[in-house]
């Protein structure tokens, strides 16, 4: 895994932001699958400001949403949908056919997982953003490598992050998520990190074991993937190893 790190917050998502509009210019049609929460805001604001711009367009990307939580109202604030859509979708020119949501209030969820599965396809790009306790999208610890899109259910910690994106008036349980196969067949991942509280859990994906106990580190074995971080992120990473002269 290629470790990108970026002395401030400011530098980190203007840095991403170049190199995001820079893939969606390369490629024909891009196959983007893309994470919420709150990581990625910066990294959208700037994707937002380059299209209004006209320095960068979505109109032939495809734009997959990473996971969704079930069991909470379509409206609330909180649904990944609803969050990406504010942070980007709306505010660009990505044909409203393009984006690919999950509709997690469907009543045959095994057949909607199914769906999603084959319109993925082969990703050109994933973003993900990282779990305290090392989730993905939300492939908990011990989420099989091999898995696909599927219901899981979230645990006690990721429960309690999830609540503030519903500003506390919902708590969801569960959610349906790209699997780890699905993510890992992407032919580029970005981790995106930033902050203080995202230190211990990239201190444990640099040095412990990989181990679908620890999720994110299976991303350690993919050909193509670079953790992007900010120095606050990063303070507990061990440090690089000298370059060869
Ligand atoms: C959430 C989401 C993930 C997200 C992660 C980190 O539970 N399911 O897709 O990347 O946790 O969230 P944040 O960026 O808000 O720290």
């Amino acid at each position: 895994m290629e470790i990108v790190r970026l002395s401030t917050l400011d530098d980190w998502a203007d840095t991403v932001a170049a190199r995001f509009t820079a893939r969606l210019a390369a490629r024909p049609a891009p196959r983007l699958c893309l994470a919420t929460g709150n990581t990625p805001l910066p990294l959208y604001d700037r994707c937002v400001a380059a299209v209004r711009a006209g320095a960068a367009s979505f109109r032939d990307a495809e734009a997959f949403l990473l996971d969704e939580f079930g069991g909470v109202p379509r409206e609330a604030e909180g649904r990944c949908e609803q969050m990406l859509r504010r942070a980007l979708i709306d505010q660009v020119d990505l044909p409203a056919a393009r984006f690919h949501t999950i509709d997690t209030d469907a009543a045959d969820l095994e057949a909607i997982c199914r769906q999603y599965e084959a319109a993925v396809g082969t990703l050109d790009l994933t973003l993900l953003g990282i779990g305290t306790n090392g989730h993905i999208g939300m492939n908990e610890p011990g989420a099989p490598p091999d898995s696909l899109t599927r219901r899981v259910d979230l645990s006690d910690e990721t429960q309690r992050s999830a609540t503030h994106y519903f500003g506390g008036r919902h708590t969801p349980t569960w959610g349906v998520t790209a699997g780890m196969a699905t993510v890992l067949r992407s032919r580029e991942i970005w981790l995106l990190a930033t902050g203080s509280s995202k230190a211990a859990i990239l201190r444990r994906l640099m040095t412990e074991p990989v181990s679908p106990l620890l999720p994110a580190s299976l991303l350690r074995q993919h050909p193509r993937c670079i953790l992007f971080c900010d120095d606050a992120a990063a303070a507990e990473l061990p440090p690089a190893p000298p370059r060869p002269a």
